[in-house]
């Protein structure tokens, strides 16, 4: 029978309607039970959990991991505890050793808040949050009671495998899908990652709640679509209000202010950020290097959590980036092969320097991700469904809008089946690169929601349509020769691997498989060492509202501002010509960013500009920053 017992009657009426347009392979077996590895977990069953989890915690600095059982001792007079983790952070010299606590409950995390202390320092404002540090023992007084808790701690301290310890497990590996297999297993988000991600939300939630107790911090990206490596970074939303759950009979309703910028809701949001930008940067224990970048078409903070060690993209109003990474935690959930293939193809585009950490002219992993899943849909059979599958197959309980876009499909993959596709991970990587070879990237674009490639509607040298904003190229910002050197990479490594079984008997202790692929690779001068603490802004004396219109004006952001609207005129490579006798101020900063080598060249590039705007000075009228600006167009 094709529908399982527990789906509502109407999502079973549904099935009905539209199951002769449904691919067989679909419907032919339960996904259950099928080939998918690991029982599936809805989204948002995962993110409630650890969202739990994570009010549940609290992060304690000590002075060592000898301090475990004094902290177990400590935390256990406030209730059960369930689990502990330790690590360690080093920020420059300085080392911190961390244990994260979780309680058995959300209340004696309350009660252990409740009778932490502030430090007795008298320029530091007191701040609660679940960031403690445990203090030195005191002598007992005679009267404090002695707890009576067991001090027996179970510490998880988790291992992440050295590059070499890599290499060493892929030289040993008994074929080229193990190899893949073990990446993935190596390098994917621990418990404790995922765990600190959540938990870092819970900060900005906690600091934000008196203010705004309907705060709520969600992580998407990486964090959580299952496509995270260890030290991926944080990208999170911030929502201030959620009035859906409220008892609209109630007779009391709080005052509240209107906004002042009520009729412009991108100038309201950009407001409220920079107000959290400071709280985060003046108040909030870790954050550092706090940076606003406001003009994107999504508006970010970024900043750096030192205690917990991740880089965090905050923004608002991006829920429907929210449900992007449902979308791909679903296609990874779909199949046991999707994670370790989409793990080796960033492995190998992170070694061959096709990607980059930095945001720039080049692939980045989220374009690369979908690469890998409209591979998996043109296999034969598909491997995965294309989008549109899911999204026929939707019940009432799938639908989502968010920011005016619709991001209904189906949630629970539990009534789909697995794919016939027997292909090994060999066989698919293999493929991949064979596919993308061939690949008409100068006339056609990729849609995941189709499953197909079409004609390009726009000149732009890749064309990935943005799966829930259909008019959108994520990969709008790529060039042609970044373009071209993702397929000349592409192409070496179609061919390493044709070579690599040609000598299969010569292996030995050659590097084979994987390992032949990655090698060093000649790194692009533009993707070379841009300091992610420098505030471009701050140094060019920017103001990104004060740019003029530029086809591309964000500074210093990732993809998902660069999108813009497939039907915007993009520049021929002519006009671009044409129009290069003066920079844009901020295509100027971007080239900067990308030529420049080490942060010790930065100094070099400042002094320089601040010369030439002295010397300009000493000729015009202009003040300093308008010169400034000026040499940013003409140089
Ligand atoms: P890494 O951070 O590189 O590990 O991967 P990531 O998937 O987290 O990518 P990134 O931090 O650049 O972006 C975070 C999320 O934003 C992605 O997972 C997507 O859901 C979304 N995103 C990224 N680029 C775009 C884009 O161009 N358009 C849209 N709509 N969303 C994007
Ligand atoms: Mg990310």
């Amino acid at each position: 029978m094709l529908f399982p017992q527990n789906i509502p009657l109407l999502r079973t009426l549904k099935y009905n309607i539209i199951l002769p347009k449904i691919p067989f392979h679909l419907y032919n077996r339960n996904y259950c039970h099928s080939r998918a590895g690991e029982a599936f977990v809805p989204f948002d069953v995962l993110v409630s959990q650890r969202r739990n989890e994570a009010r549940r915690s609290l992060l304690v600095e000590v002075a060592g991991l000898p301090s475990s059982a004094d902290l177990h001792q400590v935390c256990s007079q406030y209730g059960a505890v369930r689990k502990m983790f330790h690590y360690a952070t080093r920020h420059g010299n300085v080392r911190k050793e961390m244990i994260l606590v979780e309680f058995a409950d959300a209340e004696s995390l309350e009660r252990a808040l409740q009778s932490t202390r502030s430090p007795p320092t008298e320029r530091i404002i007191p701040v609660h949050s679940p960031f403690v540090w445990l203090s030195a023992s005191q002598p007992a007084s005679p009267n404090s009671k002695k707890a009576n808790v067991s001090s027996s701690t179970n510490i998880t301290q988790e291992t992440v495998p050295s590059d070499e310890e890599l290499q060493l497990q892929l030289l040993q590996s008994r074929d080229l899908s193990e190899q893949i297999q073990n990446v993935y297993e190596c390098q994917k988000l621990t418990e404790l990652g995922s765990r600190l991600r959540f938990f870092t939300c819970r900060q900005v939630e906690v600091a934000l709640s008196g203010l705004f107790p309907q705060a709520c911090i969600l992580p998407f990206g990486s964090s959580v679509n299952s496509f995270g490596r260890v030290n991926c970074d944080l990208d999170m939303i911030l929502e201030l209000s959620d009035v859906t759950n409220q008892d609209s009979t109630q007779r009391l309703v709080f005052q509240a202010k209107k906004s002042r910028s009520a009729a412009n809701p991108r100038i309201t949001m950009q407001r409220h950020m920079e107000v959290i930008s400071d709280i985060l940067d003046n108040f909030v224990p870790g954050c550092s290097q706090v940076r606003k970048i406001l003009a994107a078409r999504v508006p970010i903070i970024k900043y750096r959590q030192d205690l917990t060690d991740m880089e965090c993209d905050l923004s608002m109003a991006n829920r429907s980036g929210f449900y992007m990474s449902e979308m791909l935690y679903l296609y990874g959930s779909m199949d046991k092969r999707v994670r370790p293939l989409v793990f080796a193809i960033r492995k190998w585009a992170k070694d061959r320097h096709v990607t980059s950490p930095y945001a720039g002219r080049w692939v980045t992993n989220f374009s690369l991700t979908l690469m890998v899943l409209f591979y998996l849909m043109r296999t034969s059979p598909p491997v995965i469904p294309p989008l549109q599958t899911l999204i026929k197959l939707a019940g009432d309980d799938d639908v989502r809008t968010a920011e005016g876009i619709n991001c209904t499909f189906l949630r629970d993959l539990k009534i789909l089946t697995a794919s016939d596709n027997m292909q090994s991970l060999e066989d698919l990587l293999r493929g991949f690169f064979e596919f993308y070879d061939k690949f008409d990237f100068k006339e056609r674009g990729l849609s995941i929601v189709k499953g197909d490639d079409f004609v390009k509607p726009v000149h732009s040298a890749l064309y990935i349509q943005n799966p829930l904003e259909r008019e959108l190229n994520v990969s709008r910002n790529v060039t042609l020769e970044e373009l071209e050197r993702l397929r000349t990479e592409i192409t070496h490594a179609r061919y390493r691997l044709e070579e690599d079984t040609q000598h299969i008997e010569e292996h030995g202790q050659q590097p084979w498989g994987l390992l032949s692929l990655w090698g060093t690779s000649h790194k692009p001068q533009a993707h070379r060492g841009l300091n992610a603490s420098i505030d471009w802004q701050e140094v060019f004396h920017i103001q990104e509202q004060e740019t003029p219109p530029s086809s591309n004006k964000q500074l210093n952001v990732s993809p998902v501002h660069a999108a813009t609207k497939s039907d915007e005129k993009v520049p021929s490579n002519g006009e671009k010509a044409r129009n290069n006798t003066k920079f844009q101020p901020v295509e100027r900063t971007k080239m900067l960013k990308e030529e420049l080598i080490m942060p010790s060249d930065l100094n070099g590039l400042v002094t320089k500009l601040k010369r030439n705007v002295v010397q300009k000075n000493a000729n015009g009228k202009k003040n300093k920053k308008q010169k400034m600006n000026k040499v940013m167009y003409k140089w």
